[in-house]
């Protein structure tokens, strides 16, 4: 997958996303990444990008200009149809099946607001999806588009060293991962669940998942709207207090 980072702060990049899957998948070739220099495609000799926002107001807007002529450089070298993504917080929140929808595609376009925000034709004539991370403000789009850079390269294909690992994911299921335990078996009087240790493997796939079930109904309850549950699972959180609204 190819994707180009559009950014005020080019020297962020590639920051954290240098180590781990992320490292490794752009070692192996999985995963490259572009990062261009809003600024460059300013057209004053003081590189401005930023200006004052129209009917008043603190705070500056990032002007149209740089932005698009930065895209449609991006574009020139990925192909037309690459997706445009603007980081907003006034954008869609981010999810699991958001993110399989673009790791589908061969190539990106990344575009990391800044400052009170960015002129809104951008959003209107650009960007095919404008994404949020978050309900949190943050003072620009650069972590943001980094979270989105992690968590596509996860599905590339051959990125992450099993896929049952992919696959189990937190979320990905539609629920809470279950709790995970490793060695050893009792630590400062701390037991690992007996059934863990029983070798019963459909006993340890009920457990795992009431406890996937659980989690989810104390931790997050609006998962469960859309979850796919069985009978069984309906059973067993009306059975523990859940009320389906
Ligand atoms: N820019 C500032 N805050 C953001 C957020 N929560 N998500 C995406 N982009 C942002």
């Amino acid at each position: 997958m190819q994707v180009q980072v559009l950014t005020l702060f080019p020297d962020m990049f590639p920051g954290p996303l240098q180590s781990s899957i992320v490292g490794r998948a752009m070692a192996g070739g999985l995963l490259e990444l572009g990062v261009v220099d809003i600024r460059d495609h300013a057209h004053d000799n003081y590189r401005s990008v930023d200006d004052y926002q129209f009917g008043g107001g603190a705070g500056m807007v990032m002007k149209p200009e740089p932005v698009f002529e930065a895209t449609e450089a991006a574009m020139a070298k990925l192909g037309s149809d690459a997706p445009v993504v603007l980081t907003s917080p006034q954008g869609r929140r981010l999810d699991q099946g958001m993110v399989y929808e673009l790791a589908q595609m061969p190539a990106l376009v990344i575009i990391c607001g800044h400052y009170q925000g960015v002129d809104e034709r951008v959003a209107e004539h650009l960007a095919t999806h404008v994404v949020s991370i978050g309900d949190y403000v943050l003072s620009g789009g650069e972590l943001p588009a980094m979270v989105l850079v992690e968590a596509l390269c996860r599905l590339l294909p051959g990125a992450v060293g099993s896929s049952n690992s992919v696959e189990g994911d937190s979320i990905t299921t539609g629920l809470l991962q279950h709790p995970l335990y490793t060695r050893p078996s009792i630590y400062r009087d701390w037991s690992v669940p007996d059934v863990l240790l029983s070798g019963n493997h459909a006993e340890i796939e009920r457990w795992r998942r009431r406890q996937s079930l659980l989690r989810t109904f104390r931790n997050r309850p609006d998962l469960l709207q859309s979850a796919p549950l069985q009978p069984s699972d309906v059973a067993f959180l009306h059975a523990n207090g859940y009320v389906k609204e």
